[in-house]
């Protein structure tokens, strides 16, 4: 059976905006933050602490978080590739962070440069020293239904890093379809297998919609007993490491779904389309999720 309540993990500030070749302003990042809480949003994913070679967009996201200050309520989280990212993150008052690991080597090497087991060494470093200031820490396995460099991934490979952060401290884990190949089936089948090893209460899904299947895949998810779902408005996002990986599932589309289906968030449909048309208009196009146009034309 369904949840009747669902946690939202909106990503738009980070995921979404990542590869967006326009820089935003920290001014106008922060207000679409602000705005994005107003909707009732309480895990908002702002910035990351990464090369700022590879995601040029995100290299002002110390100065977002010194903007924005610690707000009640809200937990704002960052990512944070390694030692010197968790302490420029704890610098600028950070107080919740993500890792993330991939499911194939190659994605590993192409997005931090570094093999699988490399990577969980990092990770164990960085979780260690964030739970030593008492910060919370998500993990994420990226390309867990299929990988742009190796194709097919089995869901034993996702499981096998999944079950390494979660042992390493990271409190929920994140599994991503980076590309949006996965189909329903193959989620639930991953999601069994994951939850097998870790339990389903830690457990949160994050889907991108390439191939159109984000919606279904989390309907399979949400029948499997997860509860934590990522999302970012507007459907925007993409990987700089992800040739061909479109946005990230619409928050507005999965909460438009979660109305439907009477399952609680805390969300407002309306405010949150206000956040969808703030960012598209600063970024210069129109907001083109399935709900945003319906609701415009409507
Ligand atoms: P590297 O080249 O192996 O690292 O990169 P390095 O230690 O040799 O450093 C290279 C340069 O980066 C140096 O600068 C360092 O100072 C600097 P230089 O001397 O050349 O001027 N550097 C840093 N700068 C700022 N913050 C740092 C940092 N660390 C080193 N923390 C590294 C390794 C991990 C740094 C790099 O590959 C990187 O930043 N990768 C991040 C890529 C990224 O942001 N990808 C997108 C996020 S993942 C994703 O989108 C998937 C997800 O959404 C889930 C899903 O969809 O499945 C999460
Ligand atoms: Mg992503």
């Amino acid at each position: 059976s369904i949840p009747r309540r669902v946690e939202i993990v909106e990503v738009g500030p980070r995921d979404g905006l990542q590869n967006e070749a326009g820089i935003l302003s920290v001014d106008v990042k922060a207000e679409f933050i602000e705005v994005l809480a107003h909707s009732g949003l309480t895990r908002i994913e702002a910035g990351s602490f990464v090369s700022p070679a590879a995601a040029p967009q995100m290299a002002t996201t110390r100065e977002l978080l010194q903007r924005l200050g610690p707000r009640s309520g809200l937990r704002l989280s960052v990512l944070v590739p390694n030692l010197r990212g968790l302490s420029d993150a704890l610098a600028a008052g950070a107080t919740e962070i993500a890792v993330f690991a991939a499911s194939t080597e190659s994605f590993s090497k192409h997005n931090i440069n570094c093999s699988i087991a490399e990577s969980l060494e990092r990770f164990s470093q960085v979780i260690a020293e964030a739970k030593r200031h008492g910060i919370r820490a998500r993990g994420y396995v990226s390309c867990v239904l299929g990988c742009p460099y190796e194709g097919r991934v089995e869901p034993r490979q996702a499981a096998a890093v999944a079950r390494a952060l979660h042992d390493m401290g990271c409190g929920e884990i994140s599994l991503g379809d980076t590309i949006g190949v996965g189909t329903p089936l193959a989620a639930r089948a991953l999601i069994e297998t994951v939850a097998g090893d870790i339990g389903l209460q830690n457990l949160a899904v994050h889907f991108h919609d390439t191939y159109g299947q984000a919606l279904a895949n989390i309907f399979a998810c949400l029948e499997a007993g997860v509860s934590v779902i990522d999302s970012s408005v507007g459907g925007l996002g993409g990987c700089p490491y992800a040739p061909g990986a479109s946005g990230n599932v619409a928050t507005e589309n999965v909460i438009y779904m979660l109305n439907g289906m009477g399952v609680e968030t805390g969300v407002d449909l309306g405010l949150l389309l206000e956040a969808g048309d703030l960012v598209a208009r600063r970024l210069g196009r129109a907001p083109s999720s399935a709900v945003a146009r319906a609701f415009a034309s409507s």
